[in-house]
């Protein structure tokens, strides 16, 4: 079935430009891309933009864009949307003109989310360059990155019916772990390429509708790095260095300026479709990724090193 190839863009509605712009290229490692009417956009590849950042008082996120393989496939893609009764308008070349894509389609999956389905995402105009990364971000075939996006009591059945029998992702692996007596994380990751998930759903108690996005880099430095200076501006954590057990990303997630989270990983999973079985894993974390209150509290709580005055 010829459905989404990759995650491209996405496209945000924050109440601070200016908080983002510090944010995405002096925490991150991200490139400006350029000023647009209402914003502005960040790089992390030779692609135009990978974040649309836009002026508003969502501070959530606003349209993902996928990537569709051609022209025919897109063709193909809308119809059978169209054929299950799913609402898609053609962009104009205004939209198209924003989003720097050949052609777009925008529709919405059953959370309300809106969905953009493109072809020919451009190039800039000039190669990738950060002034913070020793590497680069880990794009290409695996898309722009990966995302968890909130169910918002919306049935498994029916997001997955769009994201798998319409769109054309893969079920990844579940994770399904009782935090506290009676309180569950039930998420559900989906693939469309190599990389582990392109997105993934659960109910978590958040109003917004993106708990985090996730870039990954290519040098693990670069996680430490960006660490040490998210850490040191002062910039809220929602958790500190940990791995995941289904995709094995290590990685902290530091919260943006609008309130949700970036993860910022390095050596991410690569599925191949051939041997892959799909399994249900009892935990979120392998290890750390703890709230950044508790690890303070228990480095404070530690007793002074043996000899020294107390
Ligand atoms: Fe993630």
């Amino acid at each position: 079935m010829s459905g989404v190839k990759e995650l491209g863009y996405v496209v945000y509605e924050v109440s601070s430009l200016t908080d983002w712009e510090h944010f995405g290229v002096e925490l991150l490692g991200m490139q400006y891309g350029e000023k647009t009417a209402d914003g502005f956009t960040l790089r992390t590849d030779e692609k135009a933009h990978r974040w649309v950042v836009t002026e508003g008082t969502a501070d959530d996120l606003v349209a993902t864009g996928y990537e569709v393989s051609d022209a025919a496939a897109l063709d193909a893609l809308v119809d059978r949307l169209r054929a299950a009764g799913i609402e898609v308008a053609e962009g104009d070349d205004t939209l198209a003109a924003a989003r720097k894509v050949e052609r777009i389609f925008v529709t919405a999956d059953p959370m309300g989310n809106r969905v953009e389905l493109v072809t020919g995402l451009a190039d800039a105009a000039t190669p990738f360059e950060s002034a913070k990364l020793l590497g680069g971000f880990v794009t290409g075939a695996g898309g722009a990155g990966h995302q968890v996006l909130l169910a918002h009591g919306v049935s498994r059945e029916t997001y997955l019916g769009f994201y798998i029998d319409l769109l054309g992702f893969k079920i990844s692996d579940i994770i399904v772990e009782e935090l506290a007596p009676g309180v569950v994380a039930d998420l559900i990751f989906l693939h469309c390429n190599g990389r582990h998930h392109t997105v993934a759903f659960g109910d978590l108690p958040s109003p917004k509708k993106t708990h985090h996005f996730m870039v990954e880099v290519t040098d693990i430095r670069d996680v430490g790095l960006a660490y040490d200076r998210c850490m040191d501006a002062k910039q809220p954590f929602e958790m500190t260095l940990g791995m995941h057990p289904n995709d094995q990303m290590f990685s902290f997630y530091v919260f943006t300026p609008s309130g949700f989270s970036i993860e910022y990983g390095w050596g991410g999973l690569i599925i191949d479709d051939e041997t892959w079985e799909v399994r249900t894993l009892d935990k979120l974390h392998s290890w750390g990724h703890r709230p950044p209150g508790a690890v303070a509290e228990l480095l404070a709580a530690a007793p002074a090193p043996h000899g020294e005055a107390h």
